[in-house]
């Protein structure tokens, strides 16, 4: 038999999101994704398994082969910024905003280099560059709100929800760079070897956020 069709999820608040997602495409996990140290999950379609990841690694995976499909974040896919991805579905979901912030009332140099704290280096600097400024980037991994606070950089770049972190430690949003949802996310190579079973996952993931996007 072929190999089956992988899946990549990503773990964290999308994962719950995405559950019923799964159950609409009559996919369902022979064990929990959570709350175990396993990584690969065989479903109740022997066509079918799943890959549960950080979410960053979503894109990686799908483009090299790792796994055919998976749904990642806007935000991480900017981030990753590959032509090797098609985004066939926009999901709708963990909708978000990325944004630069700072501390409140702050003000930037209008000239030279801004220090700019972030886990997305690639969408800052494009930003930035796109308004003609050049930025020392400071890749981090957690916990962005904290950079400008204790003097680390001028500006982060995150994404915001209802904007309570920023304004739990003394930030404010200033520039929207881009809205963010989740993404249906097919490697170009799997949309040409797995089309005949890739098309019906499409065609479902779509209708079904036809149906969400109107309520
Ligand atoms: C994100 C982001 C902020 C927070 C914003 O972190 O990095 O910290 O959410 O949400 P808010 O505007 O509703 O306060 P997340 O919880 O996704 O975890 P992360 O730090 O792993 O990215």
């Amino acid at each position: 038999m072929k190999e089956p069709l992988t899946f990549a999820l990503a773990k964290g608040r999308l994962l719950d999101e995405t559950l019923p997602l799964l159950h609409l495409l009559g996919i369902e996990p022979v064990e929990p994704l959570t709350g175990s140290r396993k990584l690969m999950f065989e479903t109740n379609r022997p066509d079918v398994r799943l890959l549960v990841l950080r979410a960053t690694d979503v894109p990686p995976y799908v483009e090299r082969g790792g796994a055919h499909l998976g749904i990642a974040g806007k935000d991480t896919l900017m981030e990753y910024d590959s032509d090797g991805l098609c985004e066939p579905v926009d999901l709708g979901l963990s909708k978000c905003r990325l944004m630069t912030a700072t501390r409140v009332g702050a003000t930037l140099p209008d000239t030279g280099r801004i220090t700019v704290a972030t886990k997305y280096v690639n969408v800052a600097r494009r930003y930035f560059a796109s308004k003609g400024r050049q930025i020392d980037p400071i890749k981090l991994y957690g916990a962005m709100e904290l950079a400008p606070l204790v003097g680390l950089s001028d500006v982060i770049v995150d994404v915001v929800d209802t904007g309570n972190t920023l304004k739990a430690n003394g930030l404010e949003p200033r520039e929207l760079i881009a809205h963010s949802s989740a993404r249906l996310v097919v490697s170009r190579v799997a949309m040409k070897t797995r089309y005949q079973q890739i098309a019906p996952i499409i065609s479902q993931l779509q209708q079904w956020a036809d149906t969400n996007a109107c309520h």
